[in-house]
């Protein structure tokens, strides 16, 4: 699992580990921690965990408990097998253990990475200043839309909504309370006012969690993030502010100073969550899913089942295209959030004012790592004034004016590096630089030129004022400040391109059995927050690990409005009254509505939340595949006005999306960010397009589909849009909408493998095909070879389409090699092979390779690389194979052979030296 900020570059690339890795962009790290588990006990018991383990050791299988999991959520525990002779044993002792009565499942122990990625932060600058002196402030103020505006947050904010007397649990890596804006100190009475550390700095994932009641982010930072956005607040005026500054935060730390954290800890911290009476828990944590089966999700289910709403990130895997849902956003009725790019563009700059005219005005920049000037007033002195000069100072400057020193000089990025625009100005006796950036945002200008003493950057839009007084005749006069004494401020410029649409990294739904994800979507894409005092005090990051906590600030608000509301009342009322926006590609805006899978219900507004007085039954409709078609769907439609309403209801359809590039034969996932459209939407028919309901009173509306016409069924077509309903009355003017999506197709006939792209590879060049009939010398079990890093050993590779529920490699023996043949293999280790083979799936097969099957698999990459082990602890003999791999379908019965897709690899031989 990952935390959900966004990557930047996003790669299709194939990674090989011993025994399985899923590999794509989602950065899918889940590793499993040998000879750890969790093991979930039957319903009917309770606090079972001492006869667990009693029963162990009377069956004489040591086993030492890491951590109790046992609360009113989930009943469980991880445990350590102890004094394991080989892999053989191990699996007996598991296999052992699952079947005993007092067991409902054992999982093994997964841990799960941390991969950072930050647009910016304070302390990139390298400046040492004081962050309490953060302001923020807009720039240029043409048609400018705050954050909190886009979501109706600044309306109830002025009714004095803050989130007061609501408790937000934060499952990260722990909060900096020390920052001022978020309080300033821990516990009961501060706005951090509970909370645990549940592992330690030391913790790695893998080792012995140290807990602590403290949960101080003193290296994560992702955290303390999060936390701003939910409630940040300053004593000052026009100083940024959260989401819901007035909550009590709960601080629930995962996560050491490396980042990685084991899904029992997962387990403990939401269920601790849930016990210390949070009213909303949130976790930008996931993986790449589509299906809901990790112990994590059925927790979460469990949380929300007993009234807890939980907020959890749709994902950044945007450019993989649809069916990329995650876990465990999969958790039945968790509200998982997609993300809106930011309408505002925030940098973290240092304040300066200029003069032009007569003039005043402010500007920001951001310093470079030569930051050596006095403060007073310098003049601005252009080289050119065409603002598209693709290498400005690239070349040596003329020889007027010959002297640049009194000046700062400002110049436009591109063309050829900093340091050798600065030191053509330098030639020309140039001290002072600013360079004007030619994309959003600013950067920390790497310089390195003899006699210049100071080179920072401000935004694209800064030069181009400036170049514009310039050129108008007017003197420019900047008045500088040393960055000690000026402080930080966010600086916010309008971003016209992708702001108040949806982020192209926010992951495409629907899931595999076709369930509306993402729910909602709030922003999320580059947004401005508090960020531990030690590591620079603010940052701007991206990420559905934003949007997920702003809708949690947000389900706050409403909560304090509106009172106590379970989850699936919640979610009605954040569907039904969020707005939908139109689909934008990240270059341009479309004349349709994002589809559902994308967006969900679209942009949450949460004024309107606050304030509807119709109340919806449903979140989203989902007409399911044709196969499984709704025929009987719909939703009611509840008046709690004091006056009858009439509503009208209506339908607005999004595009058809195709899941497949072309018919069968490419996977969605090549293609990127966005699959194709065709502006047909489906058709709706209603039992009635107007009802009057009476006070108090409710009315069902009959909901189905007319499938657009003219479909590829063979690409996966998935339709959607939003039925409308809008009271017609005049003093009544609330509207609603509800999302709906179906799949054009039946699933189970959807190719789940991608045929041409399964093969026989090695770890050498894993993604490769290998030549047939290659005999690969392997160490032998125990060997200290096996784990030589640069070691050949055969490998399978799968390119899936669609995900699996069920996905097995199995080792089949080919003609020389009879099934019960006794074969003595070319090593002295001989009694951990295995001879005989079974019948699965109508094929004989020595076994699965280890670390198969797996299930819940979504559609990607996948790649097994095989040192002889099977999946039972034993190792094949020496011989030739083939690979099996066979992919269970969508909706498909794991034991009928039929409902599988099966592809037999080249033959390959393996012996043993
Ligand atoms: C392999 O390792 C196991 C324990 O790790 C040991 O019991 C066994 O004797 C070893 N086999 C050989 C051939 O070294
Ligand atoms: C926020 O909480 C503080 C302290 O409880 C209180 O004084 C203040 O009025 C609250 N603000 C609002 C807007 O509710
Ligand atoms: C708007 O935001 C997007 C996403 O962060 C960014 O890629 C784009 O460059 C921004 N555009 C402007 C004009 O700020
Ligand atoms: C679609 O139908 C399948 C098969 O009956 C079912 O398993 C799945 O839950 C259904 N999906 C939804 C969203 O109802
Ligand atoms: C049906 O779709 C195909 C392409 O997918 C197109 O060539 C054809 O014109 C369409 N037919 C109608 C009646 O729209
Ligand atoms: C091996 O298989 C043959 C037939 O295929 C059978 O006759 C023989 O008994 C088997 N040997 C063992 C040891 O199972
Ligand atoms: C595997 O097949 C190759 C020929 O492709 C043969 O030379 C080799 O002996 C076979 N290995 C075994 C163990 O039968």
């Amino acid at each position: 699992m990952t935390w959900f900020l966004a990557r930047g570059l996003l790669l299709v690339q194939l990674l090989l580990l011993s025994s399985l890795v899923i590999a794509a962009a989602a950065n899918f790290e889940a590793e499993a921690i040998p000879g750890a588990y969790i093991v979930e006990f039957a319903d009917h018991l309770d606090n079972y965990e001492d006869a667990f383990f009693s029963e162990l050791s009377t069956a004489e299988i040591p086993a030492r408990l890491r951590l109790s999991l046992s609360s009113s959520v989930f009943k469980g525990a991880s445990f350590h097998l102890g004094d394991i002779h080989d892999e053989q044993d191990e699996q007996r002792k598991i296999k052992q253990i699952a079947s005993s009565k007092s067991v409902k499942k054992v999982f093994p122990m997964r841990k799960y990475s941390l991969p950072y990625e930050r647009i910016s932060t304070a302390n990139e600058y390298q400046v040492h200043f004081s962050p309490k002196k953060i302001e923020q402030r807009t720039m240029g103020d043409d048609n400018f839309y705050s954050l909190h505006a886009m979501t109706g947050v600044d309306k109830l904010r002025e009714e004095g909504f803050t989130g007061s007397g609501v408790r937000v649990a934060i499952i990260d890596t722990g909060i900096d309370y020390n920052h001022p804006d978020l309080g300033g100190c821990f516990g009961p009475g501060c706005k951090v006012g509970f909370g645990y550390d549940l592992v330690g700095d030391s913790y790695t994932g893998e080792n012995e969690p140290v807990p602590d009641p403290d949960p101080y982010d003193n290296c994560g930072g992702h955290g303390t993030h999060v936390a701003g956005i939910i409630a940040a607040s300053s004593n000052q005026q026009d100083y940024f502010t959260g989401v819901a500054p007035n909550v009590t935060l709960g601080a629930y730390r995962v996560m050491g100073c490396n980042g990685a954290v084991s899904n029992d800890v997962l387990i403990r911290a939401f269920a601790m969550a849930y016990e210390s009476g949070a009213d909303v828990i949130t976790s930008s944590l996931g993986g790449s899913g589509g299906w809901s089966e990790e112990p994590l999700d059925v927790v979460v289910s469990n949380i929300v089942k007993a009234g807890i709403p939980c907020t959890v990130s749709a994902g950044n895997s945007g450019t993989m295209g649809p069916f990329h849902s995650s876990t465990p956003a999969g958790g039945i009725g968790a509200t998982s959030v997609g993300s809106v790019d930011n309408k505002a563009y925030p940098m973290l700059l240092i304040p300066g004012t200029y003069i032009a005219g007569g003039i005043d005005s402010e500007f920001g920049w951001a310093p470079g790592i030569l930051s050596n000037i006095s403060e007073g007033i310098y003049q601005l002195y252009a080289l050119t004034y065409n603002t598209s000069s693709a290498d400005d100072a690239c070349h040596d400057l003329p020889e007027e004016p010959s002297d640049l020193s009194e000046y700062i000089i400002l110049i436009r990025r591109g063309g050829c590096s900093f340091s050798q625009k600065a030191g053509n100005a330098a030639a020309r006796g140039a001290k002072h630089i600013l360079f004007y950036n030619t994309q959003p945002g600013t950067n920390q200008a790497y310089v390195y030129a003899p006699g210049i003493e100071f080179a920072g950057m401000v935004p694209e839009t800064q030069g181009h004022r400036w170049i514009a007084l310039l050129e108008a005749g007017y003197k420019v006069h900047l008045t500088i400040r040393s960055p000690e004494r000026a402080g930080l401020t966010i600086m916010e410029e309008p971003n016209y391109t992708t702001g108040g649409y949806m982020s192209t990294f926010s992951s495409w739904g629907p899931s595999y059995e076709v369930q509306t994800k993402p729910q909602i979507s709030a922003p999320g894409g580059v947004i401005a927050s508090t960020y531990p005092l030690a590591m620079g005090g603010y940052a701007v990051l991206s990420g559905t690990s934003m949007s997920c906590p702003y809708a949690a600030g947000a389900i706050a608000l409403l909560l304090e409005a509106r009172g106590k509301l379970d989850p699936a009342t919640i979610n009605n009322l954040l569907s039904t009254t969020a707005t939908p926006e139109s689909f934008h590609d990240g270059i341009s805006e479309y004349p349709f509505l994002a589809p559902v899978p994308q967006q969900g219900a679209g942009l949450i507004n949460i004024y309107n939340a606050v304030h509807a007085t119709t109340l919806l039954s449903a979140p989203s409709l989902s007409f399911n595949d044709t196969a499984n078609l709704l025929k009987n769907g719909g939703f009611t439609i509840k008046n709690t006005n004091p006056a009858a309403v009439t509503y009208e209801i209506a339908h607005t359809p999004s595009a058809t999306f195709y899941t497949f590039t072309t018919q069968g034969s490419k996977s969605h996932f090549t293609k990127g960010h966005p699959p194709e459209m065709i502006t047909r939407g489906a058709g709706l028919s209603f039992s009635t397009t107007e009802v009057t309901i009476q006070p108090g009173e409710q009315a069902f509306i009959h909901v189905s589909p007319i499938l657009p016409f003219n479909m590829t069924i063979e690409r996966i077509p998935v339709y959607s849009g939003y039925i409308s309903i809008n009271a017609a009355n005049s003093e009544n003017d609330e509207s609603f909408s509800l999302p709906y999506l179906g799949v054009g197709s039946v699933l189970k006939e959807a190719p789940v493998l991608n045929k041409q792209h399964v093969f026989l590879t090695s770890t050498s060049r894993p993604g490769v095909p290998w030549a047939s009939h290659y005999q690969f010398n392997i160490p032998p079990p125990n060997s200290t070879r096996a784990k030589y890093p640069g070691l050949l050993a055969p490998a399978v590779f799968a390119e899936l389409k669609m995900g699996t529920a069920l996905l097995r490699v199995d080792v089949q023996p080919v003609d020389v090699f009879p099934p019960n043949q006794t074969h003595i293999p070319r090593t002295r280790v001989t009694r951990v092979f295995k001879y005989s083979t079974e019948k699965v799936l109508g094929q004989e097969i020595l076994g699965s390779i280890d670390g198969f099957p797996v299930r819940y698999v979504p559609g990607q990459n996948v790649a097994g690389a095989w040192h002889g082990k099977l999946s039972d602890g034993t190792y094949a003999p020496a011989g030739n194979y083939t690979f099996l791999v066979s992919a269970l379908k969508i909706f498909g019965d794991p034991d009928n052979e039929e409902d599988y897709e099966t592809i037999k690899t080249d033959v390959f031989g393996i012996w043993y030296e």
